[in-house]
Order: structure tokens, then sequence, then C-alpha cells
């Protein structure tokens, strides 16, 4: 849509106008706002297509639909053809702002926060989510759920409580800096794979987009419930969060573990079951230096991570990248030093030994922890409640 609409080149006069009235707009509020620009999406879309299309958009239960088809079984009249232009001219205008952050008093809340959704919109965003899940199925192992789990604990782990910055409220993983973070290597692979839904779900926040895919990954890959809010609003590259607050996994003393969950107010216990989430994906030499997987099926969530890093015996890895270990047996599954550090410290050794004795209770307990993980720091509407996204399995 953003592409396609590049192709009018619009006169001076007619992006004007689209100014004008988003200036007037900006001062009723963000939510009146979003309306709009909805409201303008569909005007275009259904004028661009003469009214009808093959791609289904959802507009939700905010009754915007109602104004696309409207203006859309018009036939072109020419108040349509006025409204489209101008409504294609804010919608040029919003595009710009998101790309080079805010200006003439739009607020960062009126970027895409349109969050008065039934939950019969986010299951729809869920469904499409779980259809391209495995539409790939030459990557890594089949996919792409280890990967989209990863891009939503890198956008929430940023969080600090000490001055409240970071976490997944903004989605400002898509900006640089944070985009090219070392840290964040790879992670341009499930950003540019959720655009698909975020073109036909354009009212979702990406903070929201990015969540409900590691929500949807965990439990499309066999993984417990995991309740669910919406209400992050999308922020822009002044919000970035700052480098360094996520792990480097090649240090491998569980004090770093420690202080980067102690900084988001997490606690052994919590920060343990987090980390059994390696019982997904694997590791990229491009991506982090190491490689290869934590367990044998890496695209069904399970307890593996804790029966193997006890179960096996494991030997530092001969060869010419970072320090890993293998598996004395196999030498197919990998641990980093970080990882190891979770049976070598005594606490954390304590629970990684309850999760690898009870499953269930390592579900629950990751469910809990993951679900805090996705929300720390998002200030939610006073009215958002969680939602259990029924898995399509
Ligand atoms: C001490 C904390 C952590 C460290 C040091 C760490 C480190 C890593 C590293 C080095 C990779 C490999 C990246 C690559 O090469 O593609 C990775 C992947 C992964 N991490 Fe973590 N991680 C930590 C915590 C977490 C948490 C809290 C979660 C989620 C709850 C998580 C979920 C994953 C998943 C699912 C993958 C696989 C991604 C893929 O297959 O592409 N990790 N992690």
């Amino acid at each position: 849509m953003a592409s396609s609409l590049r192709i009018f080149r619009l006169p001076i006069a007619v992006q004007r106008l689209g100014k004008m009235t988003m200036s007037i707009n900006s001062r009723k509020g963000g939510m009146g706002f979003l309306r709009l620009r909805q409201s303008y999406l569909n005007i275009i879309h259904n004028f661009a297509s003469g009214g009808g299309t093959g791609e289904e958009k959802d507009t939700g239960a905010g009754g915007s639909r109602k104004s696309g088809s409207k203006y859309g079984s018009g036939g072109g009249g020419i108040w349509a053809i006025l409204a489209g232009a101008g409504g294609a001219a804010s919608y040029y205008y919003w595009e710009s702002l998101q790309e080079s952050g805010l200006s003439d008093g739009v607020t960062a809340e009126m970027l895409g926060c349109d969050c008065k959704r039934t939950i019969v919109s986010y299951q729809k965003v869920y469904n499409a989510i779980a259809k391209i899940l495995e539409e790939d199925p030459d990557y890594d192992d089949g996919s792409y759920g280890p990967v989209f789990i990863r891009l939503a604990w890198h956008s929430s782990g940023t969080y600090s409580k000490e001055d409240q910055t970071g976490g997944s409220n903004k989605g400002t993983m898509r900006f640089e800096p944070e985009s090219k973070y070392n840290s964040n290597k790879g992670l341009e692979i499930p950003r540019n794979k959720l655009e698909k839904v975020k073109e036909q779900f354009p009212w979702i926040s990406y903070g929201d987009l990015w969540t409900l895919a590691a929500v949807c990954s965990v439990q499309e890959m066999g993984g417990p419930t995991v309740p669910w809010k919406a209400g992050r609003c999308d922020g822009t590259s002044k919000e970035c969060a700052p480098d360094g607050r996520l792990p480097n996994c090649g240090d491998p003393c569980a004090q770093q573990a420690r202080d980067i969950f102690y900084r988001m107010g997490f606690e052994d216990k919590e920060i343990v079951a987090l980390i059994g989430a390696h019982a997904l994906g694997r590791c990229h030499v491009d991506r982090s230096g190491f490689d290869g997987p934590w367990t044998a099926s890496p695209t069904t969530f399970s307890n593996g991570f804790y029966t193997e890093l006890l179960g096996k015996t494991w030997k530092k890895r001969e060869w010419d990248g970072l320090k890993q270990y293998e598996d004395e047996e196999t030498k197919e599954l990998m641990m980093t030093p970080a990882d190891m550090s979770f049976k070598k410290d005594c606490k954390f050794r304590k629970w990684v030994k309850i999760y690898a004795e009870n499953d269930e209770m390592f579900r629950e307990d990751f469910s809990k922890a993951y679900k805090k993980l996705l929300e720390v720091g998002v200030p939610f509407p006073e009215d958002a409640t969680d939602m259990i996204l029924k898995s399509t399995k």
C-alpha cells in the first residue's frame, strides 16, 4: 500500500490540504487521528481498486469498515476523488512522519496506537501469523517461531525500571541505531517477515504485532497458553533504547544474566524459566557467532533445555569460532558459556533441576514470566484486559 501510493505524485496543493487536515485533527487527540487515518486508508484503498479488492484488510470493530464501503461504493464521484486525494496526501505525510520522527505537534501516541479492538480482530492477526510460521520449509528448522520469540524478547528486554525506558512499547527496533545493535543481528528477518501481516492489519502497532507473534509462536509450537494484552504504541527513532541492555552471551558469568533481568524486575526463578526458551531454535554463526541448536527438537516447546543441560556431558568445541560447548555423544547440540552458567550457579541450578523434573511447572512458570517480559514498562490503557488467543492446531 505504502509503496503503491508513492506512484501517485500528488500536486503540492493537495499535499498541503492533507497536511492541514492532519494538523487540525492532531489537536483533537490520537484516536481521532487514527480513526481518520484508517478511514483514509479505506477510501484510498477502495478508490484505487475501484471499490473492490482481492486482499482482505481487517478494519476491526472500530467501525472504519463502514466508512470505507460508503466511499468505495460511490463509483468515482467528485467527492470521492477529492476525499481520496486529500486522504492520500495525509497518508503520505503520516508515512513521512514515521520515517523521520516527530514534527508539527504530532505526538508519539498518535502513531500506531489503535488498540481499541475486540479479541475477534486480534484472533485474526494471530491466525495470519500462524499461517506464515511454517510457510518457508527451508528456513532454519522449518519454522519462524523461534526467531519471532527472540524478536519479542529483544524488543522487550531493553526495559530498565530505573528510568522506565526501553521495553516493547514503542517498537523502536525498526529504527537505527537499535536495528543495528550487535545483539539484534539477524532480527531484520522476523521483522521483515511480519511486515506481511502488518500490511494486512495496518492498524496494529509494531509492539503489539511482535509480542503477539511471539505468543502465537509459543502456543503453535506446543507451548503453554500465554495471555496477551494489546495497547503498545509505536514510537520514533528518538526513543530507541540504548545499546548494551541485552546479554553478551560470551560472558560465562551468571551475574550478567542477573544484572540484566534484575534491571527489568525479574527474580532468579523467573530468569531460569525464561532461559528455557532455548529449547527452541538455534544459534547462527552470522548472527551471534555461535553455531547449532540446544535440543534435537528445536520447533517443539519443551523443558528440553534443562534436561539436556543436566543430562549430557558438555565438552568445549574445537573450532575457529567463539567458545561454546558440544554434547560429547552426538556433537550436534550446543550450549554457550552463558547457558552453562545456569548449571554452575547453585541458585540457578536449583530451578534448572526443578524444571527438568517437572515439565508442567515449567510451562506454567514460563507462561507467567514470558507474559511479564512482554509487558514490562508498557503503559497499557486502563481498560486493557488479558486475551487468550486460540491456537490454530
Ligand atoms: C541470559 C540470557 C540470554 C542469552 C545470553 C541468550 C543468548 C542467545 C543467543 C546467543 C542466541 C543465538 C542467536 C543467533 O545466533 O541466532 C539466542 C537465540 C535464541 N534465544 Fe536467547 N538468550 C538469552 C535469553 C533468552 C530469553 C529470555 C528468551 C525468550 C524467553 C530467549 C529466546 C531465544 C530463542 C527462541 C532463540 C532462537 C532464535 C532462532 O532460532 O533464531 N533467549 N539466544
